[in-house]
């Protein structure tokens, strides 16, 4: 697939939940190579969620030297690095010996179920939603942060005396990349660090009442910067030398690469879960129906732009789960096959709540369940309801945007790994009831990367040189009865209902 061409380039790193890869970009926003490598998934107890980061840093700089190998280019080649990566996913570790002091927490991760329930006593879930734009959930990393000092023997301490370093892996690969110990700058940008729920929305700055509040000392905390400028250059490794020019969360990053960059305009990147945002311009807007507001992204000196998202914790990730825990599918493509089998669930709904619900309830009480089972049913349908399960998350996020927003949805933007199901694809397009498109690069998260670097460094000029980019691959219609969407939708919500209250 290599399409050389000549440079000059530029490299992104995608950290991501499962693997971390780098592509390297030429100037017309196509692929030249590829590397990726995945990472252990570490499982300790139910609801716990882990990485090892030093082991993600290893495979970072694997990726890294791959794609530029593949690519048969040099440093020399390329005029900037772009990190992207999965957010919330926390890590704490020392400043002298840049030894993580304990496994990452992945954003999946439950355990601050308990922490966050004690935080919102007497005010409730939304406690710090106006200076955030979030609810307190156990997806976010503040929390994390809190429990991790708590339960890490002496950590507290040392983080008092300034000896301990937080960072979500934003964090981590720019530290490591630029020098670690020797120099390394501690930086996070807009959209990671609205994902803390520590940041001011407002005033993109740490909020000293909510630290406070978490009893998180503001010694560990990175520097938040925009999303796009040079924070520092490479030390060491194939790229030595070159600047590392932007950061952004996944999501953030797929918003940007898909070129969102006028109000109303949104996306749905479908990964280990699935992310809904939509652009809202230079205002946060408030969400009444359960939407998260964020940032989406800043471009240097410019006013950050502001997008609200609908995120849904398991997609992609059932799917490896039918694979990996039950064994019932040997590749994730599979899924498809089977599915494809039968005509329809035959009466099973599959509602996946992993990690809690995300939006648009926010119960992390809620668990798993499969409804509607009877003796007729098969694996076949069970695959079925697993892919089901994805269009109709993205059902009620749309609904919610859609209250939210006041725009209708005329159709939806789609990327990330699983729209080469065609089945799902065509499945979504029938739950919403409108048609859902594809671009030519579904590697949107590391385009978008890609592009805020090389707008930083002055590769590309300014956002509509990248908007020339974008190109429709593919584009699936609806062909479902509206009686039957609404009968099955019915069904659906009714299977949710289950799922809450499991943890008391
Ligand atoms: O918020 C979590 C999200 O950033 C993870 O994305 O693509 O790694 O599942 P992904």
């Amino acid at each position: 697939t290599a399409s050389h061409g000549h440079g000059p380039f530029i490299a992104a790193i995608d950290q991501g939940t499962t693997s971390s890869r780098c592509i390297v970009f030429d100037k017309d926003g196509r692929i030249v190579s590829v590397d990726q490598k995945e990472h252990e998934q570490i499982f300790p107890k139910p609801g716990w969620v882990e990485h090892d980061a030093a082991e993600i840093w290893t495979n970072v700089q694997e990726v890294v030297a791959g794609a530029i190998d593949k690519a048969g280019i040099t440093a020399a080649d390329v005029k900037a690095i772009g990190i992207t990566n999965q957010r919330e996913t926390t890590l704490l570790w020392d400043k002298n010996t840049g030894e993580p002091v304990h496994n990452a927490l992945v954003w999946q991760d439950t355990r601050t179920d308990a922490l966050c329930k004690e935080l919102g006593r007497n005010v409730g879930q939304d406690r710090f939603r106006r200076e955030t734009g979030l609810p307190l959930a156990s997806y976010f990393a503040g929390p994390k942060v809190r429990w991790l000092l708590d339960n890490v023997e002496g950590l507290r301490e040392r983080a008092e005396r300034g000896e301990i370093l937080f960072g979500t892996m934003d964090s981590w690969v720019i530290w490591n990349l630029t020098g670690g110990v020797d120099g390394g700058v501690h930086v996070t940008d807009v959209t990671n660090a609205s994902r803390t729920l520590l940041m001011n929305l407002h005033e993109m700055a740490w909020d000293e009442k909510i630290l406070a509040s978490m009893e998180i000392p503001a010694a560990v905390l990175p520097e938040i910067r925009s999303s796009a400028e040079v924070y520092g250059h490479a030390k060491g490794g194939v790229l030595d030398g070159i600047p590392v020019a932007s950061a952004l969360g996944d999501q953030q990053a797929a918003l940007f690469g898909q070129t969102c960059f006028s109000e109303g305009e949104a996306k749905s990147t479908y990964g280990t879960g699935t992310f809904m945002l939509m652009n809202t311009g230079d205002k946060p807007v408030n969400s009444y129906n359960g939407l998260l507001t964020t940032v989406g992204y800043q471009i240097g000196e410019q006013k950050p732009v502001y997008a609200l998202e609908g995120s849904i914790a398991v997609t992609g990730s059932l799917v490896q789960w039918m694979r990996d825990q039950m064994g019932m599918i040997k590749t994730a493509a599979e899924i498809e096959t089977l599915a494809s089998s039968v005509e329809d669930n035959g009466g099973a709904y599959f509602v996946p709540a992993f990690s809690g619900l995300f939006a648009p309830y926010w119960r992390s009480d809620a668990r798993g369940v499969i409804a509607g089972l009877t003796r007729y049913v098969t694996k076949a349908h069970i695959a079925r309801a697993v892919l089901e399960a994805t269009a109709w998350q993205t059902r009620e996020i749309t609904d919610a945007m859609t209250k939210d927003s006041g725009v209708e949805l005329t159709a939806l933007k789609v990327d990330g790994g699983m729209t080469s199901n065609n089945l799902l694809m065509q499945t979504l397009s029938d739950f919403l009831d409108a048609p859902v498109v594809r671009p030519m690069v579904a590697e949107t998260t590391c385009l978008g990367a890609a592009y805020a670097a090389g707008l930083a460094v002055g590769f590309w000029p300014d956002t509509d040189a990248l908007r020339a980019n974008w190109r429709r691959a593919a584009e699936w219609t609806p062909r479902m009865d509206a009686d039957k969407r609404d009968s099955e939708y019915k069904n659906w919500l009714k299977a949710v209902e289950r799922t809450m209250g499991w943890i008391e």
